[in-house]
């Protein structure tokens, strides 16, 4: 394949609805949906992706009924043991996004020994944000700036996007080229704000839990025909 985005965003949505469709509780559609993103995983890996960002809770997220907030957080640590085992077996770093303080203790200690692991690791890199929200993000970066100037650690002339960019959660991780959402809503939803800037954006009515490959391979063969422009002009070999 041509042209294959170095970095892809998911926001993987429509568990609720696919479940639902089925006669079925939302609960289903969550664990399902936790299937599904095993396969895209490995299979973003062998279409040679280099950075897969999914989001799987959101800071907004905890305003679900509990049962279902409860349901979610043990599916994570769940998916957090299998991720462990995944990440040795295709030797892929793990990294959390978000503020992981509000997340239980044992979740706390599974995320931690994953990064830690997983930390030299040099396949896919594998980034899921869990309690994330990018104005949260882009808060406590900005009160993590403030406390190094009052400590004269950096200086208000030093601040540049780079800067910046390093204190995200995303440091050291490259911009997105390709931002997918599924299930039919056309919302970033609190999502990698900053980060997605100039990203291509791809929608899909397909639900989560139907994210499979092949529909990967659709956004990735979207992405190669898109022409990024970053604000200038379409590049063409013209006489000027
Ligand atoms: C995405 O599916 C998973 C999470 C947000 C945790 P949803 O749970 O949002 O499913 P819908 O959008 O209600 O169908
Ligand atoms: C976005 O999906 C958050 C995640 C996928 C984790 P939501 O289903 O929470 O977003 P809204 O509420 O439709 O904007
Ligand atoms: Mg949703």
């Amino acid at each position: 394949m041509e042209k294959v985005p170095q970095h892809v965003a998911v926001i993987l949505d429509g568990n609720g609805r696919w479940a639902k469709s089925k006669g079925m509780p939302r609960n289903y559609g969550h664990a399902q949906g936790a299937k599904t993103l095993e396969e895209i995983v490995e299979s973003s890996a062998k279409i040679g992706i280099k950075y897969l960002t999914v989001y799987a809770f959101s800071t907004e997220n905890w305003g679900r009924p509990e049962e279902e907030v409860k349901a979610l957080m043990n599916l994570l640590g769940t998916y957090l043991k299998k991720c462990l085992k995944m990440s040795i077996k295709h030797n892929m770093k793990v990294r959390i996004l978000g503020a992981k303080e509000a997340l239980t203790p044992e979740l706390q200690k599974e995320i931690e020994n994953l990064e830690e692991v997983s930390k030299d690791f040099t396949g896919l890199n594998f980034q899921i944000a869990l309690n994330y929200g990018s104005r949260d993000e882009m808060l406590r970066a900005m009160q993590k700036m403030a406390n190094d100037i009052k400590e004269e650690k950096l200086s208000p002339e030093e601040i540049t996007a780079e800067v910046f960019s390093d204190y995200l959660d995303t440091r050291g991780i490259p911009d997105p080229d390709l931002l997918i959402r599924t299930s039919g809503e056309q919302r970033i939803s609190n999502y990698l704000l900053w980060q997605i800037a100039y990203s291509e954006l791809y929608f899909t009515d397909v639900p989560w839990p139907d994210f499979h490959t092949e529909e990967l391979k659709k956004a990735v063969e979207a992405y190669a025909s898109r022409d990024r422009r970053y604000g200038g002009v379409k590049e063409e070999r013209s006489h000027v």
